[in-house]
C-alpha cells in the first residue's frame, strides 16, 4: 500500500544486505515513519513482543523472517534444525493469541527439516519466509475481491450513497504484509469508485484504530471518522452503520472469532440492530485444532500501564501522560472472543462462508475433521 504515494510492504529483506530484515516500527505511527533493521532472532522476538510489529498476518510473516535470521546467523558448528527449534520456541513465546505466529514457525521448521545439507536448509528458510509473506499479501488481496461484493450490494441498495462500514482495531495492511484483511474489501470498493465511509473505533488502550487504521485510510484517501470505542452501538441504533467488518487473530474451525478486546460488544450491538457483522481472515488465522473459542483461545493480558497512560504527539515529540490516579491498578485483557452465533459470515481468500464448522469445512476440505 502507499505511504506518501510510495508503495510499501510492512516487512522485507534489506535490498543491500541479505542478513538484515527491515520493518516499519509501528509504535511511532502516525507521528513518525520509522524503518527499523532487525538482525538477530532476539531482536525479532522483542519487535513482536513490544509491538513494533503487530496484527496476526504480520506477526506470522515476522516470525517467518525471524526463523530465516536464526538460520543465517547460526554458528557453523550447530545442528541447524535443533537450533531453529530452540529459536522458534523463543519466538512462539512472545505473544499468545495470534495463531499465525506458531503456524509460521512450524511451517519454517517443516521446510528446513525437509531440506538436505546446510546450503539447502538456508535456501529453504529464505524461500519459506518469502512464501509466507507473499502468500499473506496475495490472500489478503483475494479476500478483498470476495468481500467487495458485500459493499457493492449495499451501495446498489442505497442508490450509490456512501456505504458506512465500522471497523475495530487495525486489521489493515499494517497488520499484514499488504492490503489488510478487514480493510481489503474497503480498499477494493474505494478503488472501484464505490462511495464508502469508515467509522474507525479508536481501540483503547493502544489505539490501533485511531493511530494506524486512520493513518492507513488517510494515506489511501478513504473517507473515515475516528470514534471513541463506545459510540458504535449508538450509531447502529440510528442506521448510521451499514456493515461491520473486523479482522481476527485466531478463528476456530467452528467459527468462533478471537479479536481485539471490544469486538464482542460490537457484535452484540450489531446483532441487536440487524447490522451485518463480517470477519475477514486469510486461512493462516484459522485454528484447526480447537472447537470452543471462548474456552480455548488464549487471551493475552498486557501490562496495566498501557491502560493507565496515553501516548501522543506534543512539542514535536511523542510523550506519555498518566490518565488514572497514581495508585489505581488497571487490567489489560488484549483480546476477546465473539461466538459464531453473532457473526454473519467470514470473508476468506476462497470466498465468503457462514461462521460454522460445515461451511468452513466446505471451503477448506483439506482441514475437515
Ligand atoms: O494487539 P494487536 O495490535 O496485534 O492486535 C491485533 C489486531 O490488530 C486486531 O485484533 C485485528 O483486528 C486482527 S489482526 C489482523
Amino acid at each position: 500500500m502507499k505511504v506518501q504515494g510510495e508503495h510499501y510492504r510492512t516487512i522485507w529483506i534489506h535490498p543491500d544486505d541479505l542478513k538484515v530484515v527491515q520493518i516499519i516500527d509501528q509504535r511511532d505511527l502516525p507521528h513518525r515513519f520509522v524503518v527499523e533493521d532487525l538482525v538477530t532472532t532476539g531482536e525479532v522476538a522483542a519487535a513482536i513482543k513490544d509491538m513494533h510489529v503487530r496484527g496476526a498476518g504480520l506477526i506470522g510473516a515476522t516470525a517467518g523472517y525471524g526463523m530465516y535470521l536464526a538460520a543465517v546467523t547460526a554458528p557453523a558448528q550447530t545442528e541447524l534444525v535443533a537450533h531453529l527449534e530452540a529459536q522458534g520456541a523463543e519466538l512462539k513465546a512472545t505473544r499468545p493469541t495470534a495463531v499465525n505466529l506458531a503456524w509460521a514457525v512450524d511451517r519454517q521448521l517443516a521446510a528446513v527439516r525437509s531440506a538436505a545439507g546446510r546450503d539447502e536448509q538456508l535456501a529453504a528458510a529464505r524461500r519459506c519466509a518469502d512464501e509466507i509473506a507473499d502468500e499473506d499479501a496475495e490472500f489478503c488481496r483475494r479476500l478483498g475481491e470476495h468481500g467487495v461484493s458485500l459493499i457493492e450490494a449495499i451501495s446498489k441498495r442505497k442508490a450509490g450513497a456512501p456505504v458506512n462500514i465500522l471497523t475495530h482495531c487495525n486489521a489493515g495492511w499494517l497488520a499484514f504484509v499488504d492490503y489488510g484483511s478487514a480493510t481489503a474489501p474497503i480498499y477494493a470498493a474505494f478503488d472501484r469508485g464505490i462511495k464508502v465511509h469508515v467509522w474507525v473505533d479508536e481501540t483503547r488502550p493502544r489505539n490501533q484504530g485511531a493511530r494506524l487504521t486512520a493513518w492507513e485510510l488517510g494515506q489511501h484517501g478513504v473517507p473515515h471518522t475516528v470514534i471513541p470505542d463506545n459510540v458504535g452501538g449508538h450509531l447502529m441504533q440510528h442506521q448510521l452503520v451499514d456493515l461491520v467488518i473486523t479482522g481476527t487473530d485466531r478463528t476456530t474451525h467452528t467459527g468462533d472469532v478471537g479479536n481485539k478486546i471490544g469486538t464482542y460488544l460490537k457484535a452484540l450491538a450489531a446483532k441487536d440492530n440487524d447490522v451485518p457483522f463480517y470477519v475477514a481472515l486469510p486461512s493462516s488465522t484459522f485454528d484447526w485444532e480447537i472447537e470452543d473459542g471462548v474456552a480455548e483461545i488464549p487471551i493475552e493480558q498486557r501490562g496495566g500501564d498501557e491502560v493507565r497512560y496515553a501516548r501522543g504527539w506534543l512539542d514535536d515529540q511523542i510523550q506519555e501522560v498518566r490518565l488514572t490516579p497514581a495508585d489505581s491498578p488497571a487490567a489489560n485483557y488484549a483480546f476477546d472472543v465473539t461466538p459464531r452465533r453473532l457473526i454473519t459470515g467470514l470473508i476468506t481468500e476462497r470466498g465468503i462462508c457462514r461462521a460454522d464448522k460445515d461451511a468452513i469445512g466446505e471451503l477448506y476440505p483439506e482441514h475437515r475433521r
